[in-house]
């Protein structure tokens, strides 16, 4: 396939050949790993033509920028991601190329990942599909997507890492290394204030700059600069009247002025919609403008991309100098070297068994146990019978739900899995559908091959269940949404937090029948439960991908006990969530002010005093653990910034002396080894701005033995005081009281240690 693009774009850099200078011919250079990048960077571009630099800021097909045959530099090859390696698309339409060799592990939904609260499992991640895309030769994976999460309703919530910025900060951070070390770049997306999908390519988003810097920023910047992504994705909706894919502000003064980023901005797909724009505001790479390359019957539609031959007219007539078009083709080359020209890169693997134990141990510590009652989970029903209820036991989740959609080589069903797990105890396992949902299953022209077609009622689907789980030990239900439109869905937001298909009558009738009901909820995103109180156990599920069903039986059987926590608070009602009260609307087709400003997720629901349903940072463990000897180093630290600006000794050695350190002990005192997740957070007692109740500022994941104590200790220093000051464009920090909270989740709290910035 890539000798065939090659040719294909040889021929396409001839025919701009026409123009201007002579370019030198070396191409040795090019193979020389040694050189310094940046060097062979600058070398690469001086022996460029104006019409070679033009050809490799566009697609050349869907997913492939063009190279530089002539020199020997190779074409850029991109893939979807986040949550596995895309199966091959045609050259110029999004169909499926039916390959037989391109199906793969599909690896949890980030949502999933971020809700380990664990580097480590981060950083696995990463290596492993790093690993996938490296073996089926891809450059660039379009993803990770850290996104805040501002409303239960967003359709690609299940694509993010929550409502934190610290806490998607930090766990995007080794994703990144861990794919990059394959030569592979990671595309961190969708830069930024991406949080509808209704009107993606329409809605203006303004907000206050203390939001845009404290809540929607941040995990990207630590992206960047952190986690050194090589690429970034820039993304449909406008930002203060302009397309973020050519927004000034955002890309030249933010990404590239302020935080140095020396990477390639790459469009969304079909998110560049102007020529002089994208030449000016810091556009790198143009893809996907126009959904069929070729429709227009143009030789070449990909010429008429906004950054190819608009461009080149505009540098030809003397509109445009070509400085904006080096600064492109620099930080085209620099990725191209980073990843398809790097030499000595791993050969990667796909589907090995590595993987799919890495997939489901991300699965495993991913899964939150939201509510156990009476213990009813794990299930001890050994030699017994178990009902399953629910359209999500049996479908297939990785097809469907926008560009995440994939071709898996296999997928466990949780009844699949459930059964096969209970048949070791000698445990019977039932099946009762429950409720219908989405019976298609195809995406681009990957078909799950699953006939989920019903003739019977709603009715007549939950007596069979209510009937069957009168003559059962346990029962299960496994619901909650799916990658249908509307569901969790790219492209179409939700259109209510309710459960859909009728479920919530389902699982108030399993819970009518008194048999011992446990609720697994497969889903991205926080769903209304009316029936809460009625039912003794629920476990949020995520979309898990290849060992779905595997993670599911591993926690529900109690083989693993779990251990996630909520990377976004469950609102108990939709009128409770920051973006939905009087006065703002969603979805937005036109202007949209985050009136909320930096009350997003648990800032929002503490500080108006809203009760919710389960807390950011809530999760259970099949033990308990207790929290002892919480201690803070000293009573106040001495504020820095009278060091800072003064020489680089001074300044470092005040930082040094300006940090407390807390601790505290964490003893497992159940019967079963277990994990809690430690977490830290910030009061700023009084402050001349109005400041969130507290705000996650650390956590630390500890896994313990029964009866075993670990202590747990959190640096503190000035910067995490901070706010940032609109008036003053910077970070600042007030002299004044603080508490340095302890908590294992925003509402347990379990030690409150104050200090003062002095
Ligand atoms: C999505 C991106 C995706 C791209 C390529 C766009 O519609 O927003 O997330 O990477 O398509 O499939």
């Amino acid at each position: 396939m890539k000798n065939a693009v090659s040719l294909l774009c040889a021929a396409a850099a001839c025919s701009f050949l026409w123009l201007s200078c002579a370019p030198k011919q070396n191409v040795e250079l090019y193979l020389d790993q040694d050189v310094d990048l940046e060097a062979r960077v600058e070398d690469a571009l001086s022996r460029m033509s104006v019409e070679e630099k033009v050809a490799i800021i566009h697609a050349q097909s869907k997913f492939s920028s063009a190279g530089v045959p002539r020199l020997g530099i190779p074409e850029l090859w991109c893939t979807d991601g986040p949550h596995g390696i895309r199966p091959e698309v045609k050259w110029d339409e999004w169909d499926q190329a039916g390959w037989t060799n391109d199906s793969i592990v599909a690896f949890p939904a980030l949502t999933c990942l971020a809700a380990t609260w664990n580097e480590d499992m981060s950083l696995l991640y990463g290596r492993s599909i790093g690993e996938e895309a490296r073996y089926r030769e891809k450059d660039v994976l379009l993803g990770p997507g850290v996104n805040i999460y501002r409303t239960p309703l967003g359709g690609r919530n299940f694509e993010y890492m929550g409502e934190d910025p610290f806490l998607a900060g930090q766990l995007v951070v080794p994703y990144i290394p861990g794919v990059q070390e394959q030569g592979v770049a990671t595309c961190v997306k969708h830069y930024c204030l991406n949080n509808e999908e209704t009107h993606r390519h329409t809605v203006n988003v303004d907000l206050s700059d203390r939001a845009l810097y404290e809540i929607y920023l941040p995990a990207f910047k630590k992206a960047c600069q952190e986690g050194g992504s090589w690429s970034i994705m820039a993304s449909y909706n406008l930002y203060r009247g302009e397309h973020v894919c050519h927004n000034d502000r955002l890309l030249n003064q933010v990404l590239k002025g302020e935080w140095g980023y020396d990477g390639a901005v790459i469009s969304d797909w079909g998110g560049c919609h102007d020529t002089d724009q994208a030449i000016h505001n810091g556009l790198d790479l143009e893809y996907g403008t126009g959904t069929d390359g070729l429709a227009t019957g143009t030789k070449n539609e990909y010429d008429n991309y906004h950054l190819a031959h608009p461009y080149l007219q505009k540098i030809r007539s003397g509109e445009v100098g070509t400085d904006e078009l080096d600064d492109k083709a620099r930080r085209v080359l620099r990725l191209i070297m980073r990843t398809a020209m790097r030499d000595g890169k791993p050969a990667g693997n796909k589907c090995s068994e590595q993987h799919y134990q890495a997939a489901r141990r991300i699965g495993d510590e991913g899964i939150v146990l939201l509510k156990n009652n009476a213990n009813t989970l794990p299930l001890n029903v050994k030699g017994g019978k178990i009902l399953v209820v629910g359209e999500n036991a049996v479908k297939m989740m990785t097809v469907g739900g926008g560009s995440s959609s994939l071709k898996v080589q296999k997928e466990i069903s949780p009844l699949d899995a459930i059964r096969a797990r209970a048949a070791q105890d000698g445990t019977e396992v039932v099946w009762a559908r429950g409720y219908v949902g989405d019976v298609t299953g195809s995406y681009n022209g990957v078909t799950t091959g699953q006939d989920l077609s019903e003739e019977r009622s709603a009715e007549e689907l939950i007596a069979e269940a209510v009937a069957l789980a009168g003559e059962s030990d346990a029962v299960i239900f496994v619901g909650g949404l799916n990658k249908a439109k509307h569901q969790d869905c790219e492209g179409r937001d939700r259109k209510s937090m309710e459960l859909p298909y009728g479920q919530d009558a389902v699982v108030e009738a399993l819970a009518a029948v008194g048999t011992p009901l446990s609720v697994v909820m497969v889903s991205g995103n926080a769903v209304a439960m009316p029936w809460v109180e009625k039912v003794p156990a629920i476990l949020q599920a995520w979309y898990i991908g290849s060992e779905a069903g595997e993670c599911i039986a591993d926690v529900v059987f109690g083989d693993v006990n779990p251990s996630g926590r909520l990377p976004f608070s469950f609102p108990v009602a939709l009128s409770d969530s920051p973006a939905h009260q009087e006065g703002m609307s969603f979805p937005n087709n036109n202007d949209c002010f985050y009136g909320e400003g930096i009350f997003v997720g648990y800032r929002w629901f503490e500080n108006k005093g809203i009760d919710v349903l389960f807390p950011f940072g809530h999760g259970l463990s099949y033990t308990t653990f207790e929290y002892s000897d919480a201690s803070i180093s000293a009573k106040s630290i001495k504020s820095v910034q009278e060091a800072v600006g003064a020489d680089v000794e001074s300044e470092k050695k005040a930082r040094k002396s300006s940090t407390l350190t807390v601790k505290v002990s964490v003893k497992n005192t159940g019967d079963r080894a277990g994990a809690e997740v430690v977490q830290l957070y910030i009061q700023d007692v009084e402050a001349s701005v109005e400041r969130p109740v507290k705000e996650l500022k650390g956590f630390k994941k500890v896994f313990l033995e029964p009866g075993q104590s670990k202590t747990v200790s959190f640096e503190i220093n000035e910067d995490m005081l901070r706010f940032f000051d609109d008036q003053r464009h910077a970070w600042v920090s007030e002299k004044g009281e603080f508490n340095a909270i302890v908590a294992a989740s925003a509402a347990d709290i379990m030690a409150t240690l104050p200090f003062s910035l002095k």
